[in-house]
C-alpha cells in the first residue's frame, strides 16, 4: 500500500482515503462517492481497529464481512482496498499513540477512555500509509472529525481532511454499522435521537437559545422512550467543544442513547445567525 501510494503521490495524482472499519453501509458509500468526485485514486482501509474499543466493548463480535464489502467498493468504482490485520498496524513491540489533549477526554471520550487515543493513533498511521491529499470522515462522529482535524493541524500533516453530511434511513435513523446490533423492536426505538433532535430544531426556530431549556425537551423526548437511556445530552461550542450556556454561532447539539446492549450516537450542527441585541434572528439546523 505504501508503494502505491506513493507512487500516486509522485506522479502527481490526489489520493483519496476513506477509512473505515467494514461492515460498509451508504454512509460509508456517501464518503466515497465524495471521494471519487475530487480525488484518484480512491484508496478505502477496513480495519477493525483493536485499540478504540474498551476491554468491555463489542471488538470482538463487531460485524465482519470483507467479501460482501470488497464487492461493495468494487460496485462504487474504488481504486484500491487497504484491508490490513492488527499485526500488520501493530507488530510486536508497537509504543507509539497519539493523544489530542482536552478535545479527546469529553464526550465520548469521558464514556470511552482511551477511545480516541487508538482512533488518532490509527487514523495518523492510515494518514502516513495511504499519503492521500484529502482523507474523508462523517459528521455522524462529530468530535471524531473535530479530533483528526486537530490533529492534522498541529502535526502539520499534508492530507486535508474533509468532513461529509450525514446519511440517514428514510425514518431518521443515522447510518452505523451498529445498527445491526438492535433488535426489531430496538430499530423502532432507535428514532428516538431523530426525534430528540428535531424537537430540540423545532424550540430553536421558536427562538429558545438557552442551553438548559433544550437540553431538558431533549432528554425528555429521550424518556418518553422506555427502551432508550440517554448516556449524554450536551451542547457544545463546534470549535472547542466547550459547553455552552446560550446558544451561539456554531454549536452541536450531541446525544448518545443506550438501546439495550447497544450505544448509538447522533448530532444536530447549529448555526445561529441572531441579530445583535438578542432579538431572534436566523437558526439553521443541520440533521
Ligand atoms: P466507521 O464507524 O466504519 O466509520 C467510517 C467513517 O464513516 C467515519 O468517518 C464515520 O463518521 C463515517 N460514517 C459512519 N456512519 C455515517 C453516516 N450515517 N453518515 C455519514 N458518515 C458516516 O469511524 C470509524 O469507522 C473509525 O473510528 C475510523 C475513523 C475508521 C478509525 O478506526
Amino acid at each position: 500500500m505504501k508503494q502505491v501510494a506513493r507512487q500516486a503521490r509522485a506522479e502527481g495524482n490526489l489520493t483519496g482515503l476513506v477509512p473505515t472499519m467494514g461492515a460498509l453501509h451508504a454512509g460509508h458509500l456517501a464518503l466515497i462517492e465524495t471521494a471519487r468526485r475530487d480525488a484518484s485514486p480512491v484508496i478505502v482501509s477496513i480495519f477493525v481497529n483493536p485499540k478504540q474499543f474498551g476491554p468491555s466493548e463489542d471488538y470482538s463480535k463487531y460485524p465482519r464481512d470483507l467479501e460482501n464489502d470488497r464487492q461493495k467498493l468494487e460496485e462504487a468504482g474504488v481504486d484500491f482496498l487497504f484491508a490490513p490485520s492488527a499485526e500488520e498496524i501493530y507488530p510486536p513491540g508497537f509504543r507509539t499513540s497519539v493523544n489530542v489533549e482536552g478535545l479527546a477526554d469529553r464526550l465520548e471520550g469521558r464514556i470511552r477512555p482511551g477511545h480516541f487515543r487508538g482512533v488518532a493513533t490509527v487514523v495518523l498511521k492510515l494518514l502516513e500509509i495511504a499519503v492521500p491529499r484529502f482523507a474523508y470522515f462523517g459528521r455522524k462522529d462529530a468530535q471524531q472529525a473535530r479530533i483528526v482535524r486537530q490533529m492534522a493541524a498541529d502535526l502539520e500533516l499534508d492530507s486535508e481532511i474533509v468532513v461529509c453530511p450525514i446519511v440517514r434511513e428514510a425514518d431518521g435513523l443515522a447510518l452505523s454499522s451498529r445498527n445491526q446490533y438492535l433488535s426489531p423492536a430496538e430499530r423502532k426505538a432507535a428514532t428516538v435521537l431523530y426525534r430528540a433532535l428535531s424537537r430540540a430544531r423545532r424550540a430553536l426556530e421558536s427562538g429558545e437559545r438557552e442551553t438548559m431549556s433544550i437540553v431538558a425537551s431533549v432528554r425528555q423526548e429521550l424518556a418518553e422512550e422506555p427502551l432508550a437511556a440517554a448516556d449524554y445530552v450536551e451542547i457544545v461550542d463546534a470549535n472547542s467543544f466547550e459547553p455552552i450556556i446560550r446558544l451561539t454561532r456554531s454549536c452541536l447539539i450531541l446525544l448518545a442513547v443506550r438501546l439495550g446492549a447497544t450505544r448509538l450516537i447522533d448530532n444536530m450542527q447549529v448555526e445561529v445567525t441572531d441579530s445583535r441585541g438578542g432579538a431572534p434572528g436566523g437558526v439553521i439546523c443541520t440533521l
